[in-house]
C-alpha cells in the first residue's frame, strides 16, 4: 500500500496526506517546518499564534512518530526555542537520542546572545532495535596552509587517515549562500546536511518521509543515495522545482559498493564502516604523521559525481507567474498563477 506514494512529492496539507500513510511503514521522518518566523514563503502565512503554532506542530509530529518502523528513526529542525517544546511533547512517544547542533548563524531573536546554531532533534522511535551508523568527517584544516586545525601532537599517527568520528555538533556544513546554488526558496537546506542524516540512520532502499519538502532537498539527497523518498508540499511551485531537480538526479553518490555523501567536489561524510572498503580508493599520506600538512586524497577524481544545476527552467516560468492572495480556513494564502 506504501508502494504508490514512494517516490513522489505529493502537493497538498501534510496533516491531510499523512493520512494515506500506514503506521510504521518509513525507515525515517525528517521535518523541517516552517519556523514561523514570519518568512516570506509562496503559498504559505508563517505567522500563527504561539499556541495556534505548537498545536498544528504536535499534529504532524504525532503523524511522524506513528508512520515510522520501530527500527527507524525521527529528526525534527528547528530554532532552539521551538525545539523545547517539540522535545517535551516527543519524549512521552519516541526515544532520545541526540539535540544536533548545526553551527550556523541564524535569526537574531532579540537583545541577548547571538543565535549561531539550529538543532536537529534526533529521535529513535523505540529505544533498543534502530538502525543507526557510526560516521566520519575529513579533518578539518586552516584553509590557506592545510594544516591540521586541531593540535594531536605526538598522536599524529594514530589518527584516522580519512578524519574524524561526527560528533553531534555539526561545523562543516554551510548554509547556501550563493544564488546559482539554491533555488527560489527562503530557506532550502544544503542538501550534504541531508546526506548525513540519511548515511547514519538508513539502509539502500530505505524509505525516508519529508512532511515540508520545500524544493526536493530530502527526496534528493534520498535519491542520489539509493534510497526511496516521499514529500509533502503545499506550494505548487516548490513542487514542480523538486520535481524538475529529481528528474536529473542520479543514484551515483557512490564509491565502490558504498554510498557517500559529496559536496563541491570533496567528499564529507563516509560511515566508519565502510572506510575498510573504500580506502583503497585514496592516497593515504605515508607515514601517516604527514597527515598534519598531506591529506588523504581521492586517486580517480572522475568517481566524483556531476552536482545537478538549479532547475532554471521554473525561474524563467516563475517571473512570468501571477500572485492572488486569499484566506483558506483564516490562513492567508497566495495562488500562484502559471503563464
Ligand atoms: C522550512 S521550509 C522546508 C525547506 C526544505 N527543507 C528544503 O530544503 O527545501 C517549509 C516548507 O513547508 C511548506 N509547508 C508549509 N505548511 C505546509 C503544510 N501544511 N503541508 C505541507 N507543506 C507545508 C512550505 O511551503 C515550505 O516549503
Amino acid at each position: 500500500m506504501i508502494e504508490k506514494y514512494i517516490n513522489k512529492i505529493h502537493q497538498g496539507d501534510c496533516i491531510e496526506l499523512f493520512k494515506r500513510i500506514p503506521d510504521n511503514s518509513v525507515d525515517v521522518t525528517f521535518a523541517d517546518p516552517p519556523f514561523n518566523l514570519r518568512k516570506n514563503y509562496t503559498s504559505y502565512g508563517d505567522s500563527l499564534e504561539f499556541q495556534e503554532y505548537l498545536d498544528w506542530c504536535e499534529k504532524w509530529i504525532s503523524e511522524m512518530v506513528r508512520v515510522t518502523k520501530p527500527t527507524g528513526s525521527i529528526f525534527l529542525h528547528n530554532i532552539p526555542k521551538w525545539l523545547t517544546y517539540y522535545a517535551t511533547y516527543l519524549n512521552k512517544f519516541a526515544n532520545f537520542k541526540h539535540w544536533i547542533s548545526w553551527d550556523v548563524p541564524t535569526t537574531p531573536m532579540g537583545k541577548s546572545l547571538q543565535p549561531a546554531h539550529y538543532g536537529i532533534l534526533f529521535y529513535t522511535k523505540e529505544a533498543k532495535g534502530s538502525k543507526l551508523f557510526e560516521l566520519r568527517h575529513p579533518h578539518k584544516r586552516d584553509r590557506k596552509q592545510g594544516y591540521l586545525w586541531k593540535d594531536y601532537g605526538g598522536k599524529k599517527d594514530q589518527l584516522h587517515p580519512f578524519g574524524p568520528l561526527i560528533s553531534d555538533v555539526w561545523t562543516d556544513i554551510h548554509r547556501i549562500k550563493h544564488n546559482t546554488k539554491r533555488d527560489t526558496h527562503p530557506c532550502q537546506l544544503p542538501i550534504h546536511l541531508m546526506d548525513r542524516l540519511i548515511l547514519m540512520t538508513t539502509n539502500e532502499n530505505d524509505i525516508i518521509l519529508d512532511p515540508f519538502s520545500g524544493t526536493g532537498t530530502t527526496a534528493i539527497s534520498a535519491k542520489r543515495l539509493g534510497r526511496k523518498y516521499i514529500g509533502f508540499e503545499l506550494d505548487e511551485m516548490y513542487v514542480e522545482i523538486s520535481q524538475q531537480k529529481l528528474e536529473q538526479t542520479e543514484p551515483n553518490y557512490k564509491i565502490g559498493e558504498n554510498w557517500v555523501s559529496f559536496y563541491l567536489n570533496n567528499i564529507v561524510t563516509i560511515r566508519d564502516n565502510d572506510w575498510n572498503h573504500l580506502a583503497k580508493y585514496f592516497s593515504i599520506p605515508n607515514p601517516l604523521r604527514n597527515i598534519d600538512f598531506d591529506r588523504t586524497k581521492l586517486i580517480d577524481k572522475k568517481l566524483i559525481p556531476k552536482e545537478i544545476d538549479i532547475a532554471k527552467d521554473i525561474f524563467e516560468n516563475e517571473k512570468k507567474t501571477t500572485k492572488k492572495t486569499s484566506r483558506i480556513n483564516g490562513k492567508k494564502m497566495i495562488k500562484i498563477e502559471y503563464p
